[in-house]
């Protein structure tokens, strides 16, 4: 019997792969401080736990494929206060972003076209990219440009007669970075010249610090036709668990495609929609000190690892991550040797290898991903924690 090229080539997420190891740090009795993965700690809202509790039904039953509509109608409220006029029909509930994300990029091309990737890029793309035979061409983005989206000429250079979209993600993971209007025009300029979809992944439109403004896509008129929106409730509500998100798009043809993939897997959970849907109807208030706690978060992390000249990394704007470059050569190895051979007092950090974020080789390996999700005085200690590790790790490898 032989597995699937798919199967054999798939890579193991950066995110998740050392979890092994993990694993083991903590059975030694290890405390390790995660900064490798997206987790808030941040309380999943009481509405959204009182809406599961008050389910009455007796049955838990299918819902529709395309979603529980109040959640749509409140969907679409939501939407409104950006100033983005949408009708319940422009949304689709998936099953969290990620379902999203693999639905659009099938949406929109076949086995062996390829898809246009900003690297370092979300890791999942990868995943995804395999999963649906697509293959990610990386246009690479960098920390000197604070990972703007580089020229017209340099993304055209990588267009071929196979290449079907992009895929943009603002405010971005990992890097940060929020898309000025005048980015997004050159991508918009440069899709409609090539006939390209845009997959526009906005998972963290409310993450943006010192009153920086993340723009959504939807609000491009002249290429409505061809912007697919990824959305997710995982971050915004600190409900990853839930595993709730939404396509969004105003071409009724692709809508009425992604209706029928989604009526394969006949529908999205249903007690969590419910408690999105009380989620979705608080005050937008609710953002206003969770925005202020990130912000804490992230001048805590940057300002520890500022201390060491040698750690390169930018401030970033939205989202709750940043790439750092380090003096190394292996972060896969220096990730691992964290969780196997290092700890300060019976602590330890786990990062992400940054490796995984490039779909160019060779990119990455002298970098980490690092999310600021937990609470001031546990990222500074993680922090530290990583510093004197990186000291030790650099002593011992000399
Ligand atoms: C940029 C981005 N897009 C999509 C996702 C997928 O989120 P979920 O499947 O939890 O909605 C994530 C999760 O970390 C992400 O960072």
């Amino acid at each position: 019997m032989e597995l699937s090229e798919r199967a054999l080539s798939v890579q193991a997420s950066p995110i998740r792969r050392l979890t092994p190891l993990l694993l083991e740090a903590k059975k030694r009795g290890i405390t390790v401080h995660h900064l490798n993965i997206g987790q808030p700690d941040i309380e999943t809202p009481k509405v959204f736990w009182d809406a599961i509790k008050n389910y009455e039904e007796k049955v838990l039953a299918y819902g529709l494929s395309d979603g529980l509509p109040e959640l749509k109608s409140a969907v679409v409220d939501y939407f409104a206060r950006y100033n983005i006029l949408l009708r319940q029909t422009d949304i689709q509930v998936t099953t969290a972003g990620s379902e999203a994300l693999l639905y659009s990029l099938c949406l929109v091309s076949d086995p062996g076209e390829e898809v246009i990737v900003f690297e370092p890029f979300y890791t999942n793309y990868n995943g995804f990219g395999t999963i649906a035979g697509i293959k990610t061409v990386p246009v690479t983005t960098k920390a000197e440009n604070g990972f703007s989206i580089p020229s017209a000429e340099e993304i055209e250079k990588k267009i071929t007669s196979r290449t079907k979209a992009m895929i943009v993600c603002s405010p971005n993971n990992p890097t940060g970075h929020i898309m000025s209007p005048e980015e997004m025009e050159r991508i918009a300029g440069i899709a409609k010249k090539h006939d390209l979809f845009i997959i526009s992944d906005e998972v963290y439109r409310e993450f943006t610090y010192e009153g920086a403004k993340a723009t959504s896509f939807l609000e491009f008129k002249d290429v409505e036709d061809r912007v697919i929106v990824v959305d997710s409730i995982s971050k915004r509500f600190s409900a990853c668990g839930a595993r709730v998100g939404f396509i969004v798009c105003k071409n009724p043809a692709i809508m009425s495609y992604a209706l029928k993939f989604a009526q394969a897997r006949l529908c999205p959970p249903t007690l969590e929609q419910l408690g999105a849907l009380a989620a979705y109807r608080m005050d937008p208030s609710y953002f206003d000190p969770i925005r202020t706690e990130y912000q804490n978060r992230r001048d805590a992390l940057i300002d520890t690892l500022h201390s060491n000249p040698e750690i390169l990394v930018e401030k970033p704007q939205g989202a709750f991550y940043m790439m750092a470059k380090l003096p190394i050569s292996d972060s896969d190895d220096f990730a691992s040797w964290l969780l196997k051979d290092f700890n300060v007092d019976g602590e330890t950090t786990m990062v992400a290898p940054g490796d995984g974020f490039y779909a160019t080789k060779g990119l990455g390996t002298d970098e980490v991903r690092l999310a600021y999700v937990l609470n001031v005085e546990r990222t500074k200690r993680a922090a530290q924690i990583l510093m004197k590790g990186l000291e030790e790790y650099k002593r011992k490898k000399r």
